[in-house]
């Protein structure tokens, strides 16, 4: 399975861990995930290197240890074999262990080398401390789809007219084109609808009626965060792009976590600078959330079935796909400078 593996993934809400064992599967991996005695979470591979039970189904014991479930051998929580019954001398073993960190309410797992993990670069916003914002965490969707469809589907503002329109789009938006540009390690796909009617979500969270300027701007951060911008403000105000503040604006986030080659889970929530001391806009943009986001699941899961066929045809690009284009190269390009960088690991060792 390739993967880029040298990135910080979100391995859940801060709510989705406690004391108890709990299996996650990420890029492929088994790993048991639990919060220790400082709370902290841990993460180490779930397999026993015994007879390769998982380990999430042993026990917590004190001191923040799993006591595998077959024979009873134990790991601390950095990995190392502490116990092994019946016999004097632990067995050099270990499993692997994950570095973790929490931040915004969320866990990150760093899925590739330990010793390149560090912490500054996990994603963030300063409107994640900002108090003219709320943040909001939604839901853990699950598709059936490789992670680079969904990603895909994430720097492409050109399907929201045709898949949500009862919410985020309208007829409107059909024939506008697509501006995408790379700023590091971020893709960013926009268009600008000026002066239409608004779609659902603004007509029912900004409140309007007459006509408006409405943008999404589509932010991809490598290898798989989403941040969607997008908002609306009354047309008379003729607002320019960097003004975006003073209409009603939201971030999408979308935390894409791929599981394997045909699973991901995209934890989905938002920041929004309107009712902000509001928990029922909360629920209901979430209500509106779900009808859109279950709108791409069903078209991504379709597609997906689609792949797995005996191909005869190179797919056709089109003028929208600018931005899906470029994530795909980028993807490759960070693919190959692991493979590149194993091999000399891997050459470094044997000569
Ligand atoms: S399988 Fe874990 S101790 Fe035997
Ligand atoms: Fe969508």
């Amino acid at each position: 399975m390739k993967f880029v593996r040298n990135a910080w993934y979100v391995a859940g809400w801060a709510s989705e861990f406690d004391r108890k064992l709990r299996r996650f599967t990420i890029l492929g991996d088994d790993i048991v995930m639990y919060r220790g005695e400082d709370d902290k979470v841990c993460a180490l591979r779930d397999r026993c290197p015994h007879r390769q039970l998982p380990l999430s189904k042993g026990h917590l014991m004190a001191g923040d240890a799993i006591q595998c479930g077959y024979h009873g051998l134990t790991f601390d929580k950095a990995g190392a074999c502490i116990r092994a019954p019946g016999q004097d001398n632990i067995p050099k073993t270990s499993v692997h262990a994950y570095p973790v960190h929490e931040k915004n309410r969320i866990v990150w797992i760093w899925m590739g080398e330990a010793a390149l993990a560090d912490p500054d670069d996990i994603f963030s916003l300063p409107e994640f401390a900002d108090p003219q914002w709320h943040a909001h965490q939604g839901d853990a969707l699950h598709l059936k789809s490789h992670y680079l469809n969904v990603a895909e589907n994430l720097v492409d503002p050109a399907h929201v007219s045709f898949v949500h329109p009862t919410t985020l789009g309208n007829a409107a938006s059909e024939d506008v084109p697509v501006h995408a540009d790379v700023d590091g390690d971020v893709i960013v796909a926009w268009r600008w609808i000026r002066d239409a009617p608004p779609v659902g979500f603004f007509q029912k969270f900004g409140g309007f009626s007459g006509n408006v300027d409405r943008w999404h701007y589509y932010y991809l951060h490598l290898p798989s965060i989403a941040v969607i911008d997008f908002g609306s403000a009354d047309a008379a105000l003729n607002l320019p792009e960097d003004k975006r503040h003073e209409g009603v604006r939201v971030f999408a986030l979308h935390f894409l976590t791929p599981v394997d080659e045909t699973n991901t889970i995209d934890r989905w929530m938002h920041l929004r600078n309107v009712a902000i001391d509001d928990e029922n806009v909360s629920q209901s943009m979430d209500a509106m959330f779900r009808v859109a986001f279950n709108e791409d699941k069903e078209i991504l899961e379709a597609i997906q079935l689609e792949e797995l066929k005996p191909q005869h045809h190179r797919p056709v690009r089109l003028a929208i796909d600018k931005g899906p284009n470029v994530y795909r190269s980028r993807i490759e390009k960070l693919l190959h400078a692991e493979e590149a960088a194993t091999e000399g690991w891997a050459q470094a060792e044997t000569g």
